[in-house]
């Protein structure tokens, strides 16, 4: 039977090449996922990461654990370079940074203890994707995702591909089902089981070949994955020689219809859906790119259910399996994409995005979320001979799903199924063919920062708002997809100056600007009602001062408006500039001539109304003085594995809750348990707020994180680790 163990803990670390035999004193013991290094949150230097490491493992194989079977090592991402040694001797090499990979180790192993050596090289290497060209996002370097042994049967299952028919007539499933070699006396059991464990069917088929293609049908009442009930099945199959089960193999997939069509509109289970979304990157401060399962599900949690996205594009690459599996489990839809920024290299360059592309592929076409596959490396020029290939590459590999292609210039040849578009100027670029998909728009056209202006700050948001509602006035377009979710590091060649990119609608701890509340108000009031008044509400923040005109972000059908006791007036959704959005800002004129400066300034309210009752509620205090330092967690369990992460958010907020985004004052933090805090401390709140990171280490146990500020009480959380 199939063995796969975590390889996860007890990896001892070098930053250096060392060689098979340097003594373990000159490593250290770490677990994964890590990053070749920590780093500061501004200015972060990519020459600092570009360097070969040293990973060693010593693990021992217990007696007739391999019994004739075979050993493979999986990684499931490792930056970008990865050379593997078991026992002195070379295993092979992989280039690519982003998509899963093995190695066999049959026959290289010993009983008793081996020593596996992975040295992986995060050097920006120009004939590896994404490099050649100048890139605008930085990969950092390490083991930064999970590594598993693997031991199977000679003749092993390799692969399962579900693939729902007929979804929304009499649905069905054919199975594509992949063995290492020809069995013999063979049998399949495949097993179909919804949500709650229940047996949907059950059938056994005899196989002789390598690759089997079979069929459940006549499944009864399936429920669709939506949106709404993203409900997920399970697919096992069993693999029997001579009667006896030697392998399995557990898929979790979705029953949904997902097509862009021809009318240029997208559907879902045969309703037009528009699709509203954002980008993301899947790096992060100190960190880089090792982010564990609990963060990687976040932010998919972050972009649904806090920005209200129905759609997620993992530009420029393929994300975690972590983040993934969230998108399938929440209903987030996802664009995913090869590795690369706009250069595209050599014939050796040109196969490894091929290699690339096969990889994210079969490692994802079972993902209901996943609607699209992105085939051009972003941005590039076109190609007909390169992207040629990798379109039928991919409608080989997955006859299910539709191919994109992202492009910045409209006339761009269209091999793909969708013509996928990076519209950056003001309004919309005429589809010239169709379905036509807005993949970026906003980014360095208005980075923004938690502690710009506030008049910058509200038309970043606006600028997100507008680009949304043409959108959807254009009946030929599917949906538009903004740059971007989150602020990210960069090369000096982009960004502030900081090697920081702030086109996010988050900054780079995944905390709101004021465009986020933008996103956040498109959510259906059911869901959560929303009301955010654009403001920081002052006298003398804006040039000539005042709030005029006052933006309010909300989902509410009426606001009202109050300066201290005094009534302003009822308004309604600013339907004439955002005529398309579910839920348009609303606009909140003072007459002219308008000039408060010197007057006196009283707290703000706002009032939402929905079906004539007070919905939400909104105060600023005019005082603007610092009630209290709010922290919050991501979570307050963590797993006893030495890299697990909590992100312990900070803000200093007036007595209603409104973060105070010029209060940039340092917050120190202390650490009690077993566990140890990732990021600045002190940590120099910008835009009044920050975030570091709470690192679990191998003792089940409780931490307690203390954090202060000057001036204020000091708060007190705890977290679990283990148990
Ligand atoms: C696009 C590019 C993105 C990002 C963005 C900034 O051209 O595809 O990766 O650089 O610009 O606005």
């Amino acid at each position: 039977m199939r063995m796969v163990q975590s390889f996860n803990q007890d990896w001892l670390f070098a930053p250096e090449r060392l060689a098979h035999d340097a003594p373990d004193q000159r490593f250290k013991v770490v677990s994964l996922p890590h990053t070749n290094r920590l780093f500061t949150h501004h200015s972060v230097d990519n020459t600092a990461y570009q360097f070969a490491s040293t990973y060693r493992k010593l693990f021992v194989l217990g007696a007739g654990m391999l019994d004739g079977r075979r050993a493979f090592i999986d990684f499931d991402g490792a930056m970008l370079v990865t050379t593997v040694w078991l026992n002195g001797q070379y295993i092979g090499t992989h280039r690519g940074g982003f998509t899963p990979f093995s190695f066999e180790l049959t026959g290289y192993l010993t009983p008793g203890e081996n020593v596996l050596t992975v040295y992986v090289d995060a050097t920006e290497s120009p004939n590896v994707p994404p490099y050649g060209g100048l890139v605008d996002y930085l990969t950092f370097g390490g083991l930064y995702r999970d590594v598993h042994l693997r031991l199977v049967e000679p003749c092993h299952i390799v692969d399962v591909f579900p693939k729902p028919v007929d979804v929304l007539t009499a649905p069905g499933l054919d199975c594509q089902i992949k063995l290492s070699q020809p069995p013999t006396d063979a049998h399949l059991t495949l097993t179909l089981t919804d949500a709650g464990g229940v047996v949907v069917a059950r059938h056994q088929h005899a196989v002789s070949d390598e690759q089997a293609d079979l069929s459940l049908r006549g499944l009864g009442d399936i429920t669709l994955w939506s949106l709404d009930n993203p409900a997920l099945y399970r697919l096992s199959v069993e693999l029997l020689q001579g009667g006896v089960v030697s392998d399995f193999m557990e898929v979790r997939f979705g029953f949904r219809h997902a097509e862009f069509c021809p009318d240029g509109n997208f559907y879902l289970n045969g309703q037009p859906l528009n699709l509203f979304g954002l980008n993301r990157h899947q790096t992060y401060p100190f960190i880089g790119a090792a982010a564990p399962k609990h963060l990687q599900q976040l932010d998919a949690d972050i972009l649904k259910h806090e920005l209200g996205c129905n759609i997620v594009r993992t530009s420029h690459y393929a994300q975690s399996t972590y983040f993934l599996d969230r998108c399938d489990e929440i209903g987030l839809l996802v664009f995913e994409e090869l590795a690369g920024w706009q250069h595209i290299g050599d014939e050796s360059w040109q196969k490894l995005v091929m290699d690339d592309l096969r990889a994210m592929i079969e490692r994802d076409r079972h993902r209901p979320s996943v609607i699209l596959w992105g085939v051009r490396v972003n941005e590039s020029p076109d190609d007909e001979g390169f992207y040629g290939e990798t379109n039928q590459l991919a409608r080989t590999l997955d006859p299910t799903r539709q191919t994109g292609g992202v492009r910045n210039f409209i006339q761009s040849q269209f091999l793909e199924d969708v013509f996928t578009l990076n519209d950056f100027p003001e309004g919309i670029q005429q589809p010239l063919v169709r379905p036509h998909l807005i993949t970026e728009f906003g980014g360095h056209l208005f980075p923004t920062k938690t502690w710009d202006h506030e008049e910058r700050r509200v038309e970043h948001a606006l600028h997100h708002a507008r680009k949304h509602s043409l959108q959807r006035a254009h009946p030929d377009v599917a949906g538009a997809i903004g740059w971007c979710a989150f602020d990210y590091h960069t090369h000096k060649e982009f960004g502030s100056g900081d090697r920081i990119c702030y086109h996010g609608v988050m900054d780079i701890y995944r905390l709101p600007k004021m465009a986020a509340y933008f996103y956040r108000s498109q959510k259906p009031p059911t869901e959560e009602v929303v009301l955010h008044a654009a403001t920081n509400w002052t006298m003398g923040d804006r040039s000539g001062g005042g709030n005029n005109p006052l933006t309010i972000f909300s989902n509410c059908e009426a606001v009202e408006v109050f300066i201290g006791d005094e009534f302003q007036g009822r308004f309604l959704p600013d339907a004439e500039q955002y005529p398309a959005l579910a839920h348009p800002p609303f606009t909140v004129r003072w007459p002219e001539p308008y000039n408060p400066w010197g007057t006196p300034f009283r707290d703000l309210t706002v009032r939402g109304y929905i079906g004539g009752s007070v919905a939400a509620e909104q105060r600023i205090d005019a005082s603007h003085t610092p009630d209290r330092l709010r922290v919050s967690l991501s979570t307050d369990r963590l797993k006893p594995d030495g890299a697990d992460l909590a992100r312990l958010a900070v803000a200093v907020v007036d007595c209603y809750g409104n973060v105070l985004p010029y209060h940039m004052h340092p917050v120190r933090f202390s650490l009690e348990g077993d566990g140890c805090l990732v990021g600045a401390n002190p940590l120099v709140l910008l835009g009044g707020q920050g975030a570091c990171y709470v690192k679990s280490g191998r003792r089940a146990g409780v931490i307690t994180v203390r954090a202060e500020v000057d001036g204020l009480a000091s708060v007190l959380v705890r977290l679990t680790v283990g148990g």
